[in-house]
């Protein structure tokens, strides 16, 4: 019986479970009325009183054995369920700080709409350009001083004294994005096209060398004027407020023929003159101007049969206005107390 004894205390101590059922299977295998345990009791009623008291010992000690044996089963087969309802992956997330958009992914995301609703589509291009597409395909002739308007980065130039179409450069504006465009699709072109670019400018709090912009390009038959205009003025009350009024002053860019620059009523002080606007009553906002047929004829676009308007905008600007950001160096150096307050804007 001895033997007996210690043959179910090696196989109980070898048992694990996994289950509530093999836990259950557990208790009726040893410990219930009729399992092994109660049966050596029953057992030990038969066996010569000599022995009795040894036996007596070692029952008593594997019937305790059992029970502690059932009751660390019972307890881990707990944990474990406790565990796994911690792991429960349909319980709601913890509440992680997410985040928010950055002020020049809200603004161009605001501006991209306006033009979206009225049938602009998306178009975007490389960074690292050529003097080509940023210069030479919009009538920047090789020695035009309107190239001096744009500071412009060289990653690699082929001849120093004389710029070379093959110049290897970052994009000084997204212009050259459309002419991407213009030279991959026929018109109607209906494309506004936002990106960063970069100019070699000294940082201040007004001015840095890397900002964003949105372009834009229509090209169809019997496009005017008019509807450069018409299309700046629903952009700039959708933008600044249904109030706004817009104003088109000349200027000069050698892409476009008449070009102008854009100015919209100071939405702060309603163009009664404040500090924001200098006092003017006005704030500009982007250059614009009827497409110049040498830059349709450059990108195989029949200017007889075409014209076109173009525009385009800092981001950054607007940007400063609406949100009253007084540095525009803020929007670069990522710190989270400036970020943090744009959680509403999402
Ligand atoms: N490309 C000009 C700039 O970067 C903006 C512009 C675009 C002006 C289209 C006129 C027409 O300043």
């Amino acid at each position: 019986m001895i033997s007996k004894i210690n043959n179910l205390l090696s196989e109980i101590s070898n048992i694990s479970v996994s289950g509530q059922d093999e836990l259950e299977a557990f208790r009726i295998k040893y410990l219930s009325k009729k399992g092994l345990i109660n049966t050596l009791f029953d057992e030990f009623r038969t066996i010569s009183p000599s022995e009795k008291k040894e036996t007596g010992k070692k029952l008593n000690f594997l019937k305790q054995n059992a029970l502690d044996k059932y009751n660390l089963l019972k307890e881990s087969l707990q944990s474990t369920v406790n565990k796994k309802e911690s792991d429960d992956l349909t319980r709601p997330a913890y509440p992680w700080n997410l985040g928010s958009r950055h002020p020049i992914s809200i603004m161009r995301n605001d501006i991209i709409s306006i033009f979206e609703r009225i049938g602009f589509i998306v178009s975007e291009g490389p960074e690292i350009e050529d003097d080509d597409h940023v210069f030479t395909k919009l009538n920047f002739a090789p020695e035009h001083p309107a190239r001096d308007m744009q500071d412009t980065f060289y990653i690699s130039r082929l001849s120093p004294e004389d710029s070379s179409p093959d110049d290897i450069l970052l994009r000084t504006h997204t212009s050259s994005v459309q002419v991407r465009v213009m030279q991959a699709t026929k018109p109607p072109i209906r494309t506004i096209s936002p990106g960063r670019v970069f100019r070699n400018e000294a940082i201040s709090a007004r001015a840095h060398c890397i900002f964003h912009q949105v372009e834009g390009l229509y090209i169809d038959e019997n496009v005017s004027f008019a509807d450069l205009r018409q299309t700046l003025l629903f952009f700039a009350r959708e933008m600044f407020g249904k109030n706004t009024e817009i104003r088109l002053r000349p200027s000069y860019f050698p892409f476009t023929e008449p070009s102008a620059e854009m100015d919209v009523s100071c939405s702060i002080c309603g163009g009664k003159g404040c500090n924001v606007c200098k006092y003017t009553g006005w704030l500009e906002v982007l250059g614009c101007g009827m497409v110049h047929p040498a830059v349709l004829e450059a990108c195989d676009i029949d200017s007889d049969k075409y014209t076109g308007f173009a525009f385009g905008m800092g981001i950054e600007r607007p940007a400063m206005l609406k949100y009253q950001v007084n540095d525009l160096r803020l929007y670069f150096e990522n710190d989270i107390r400036f970020l943090e307050q744009f959680h509403t804007a999402l």
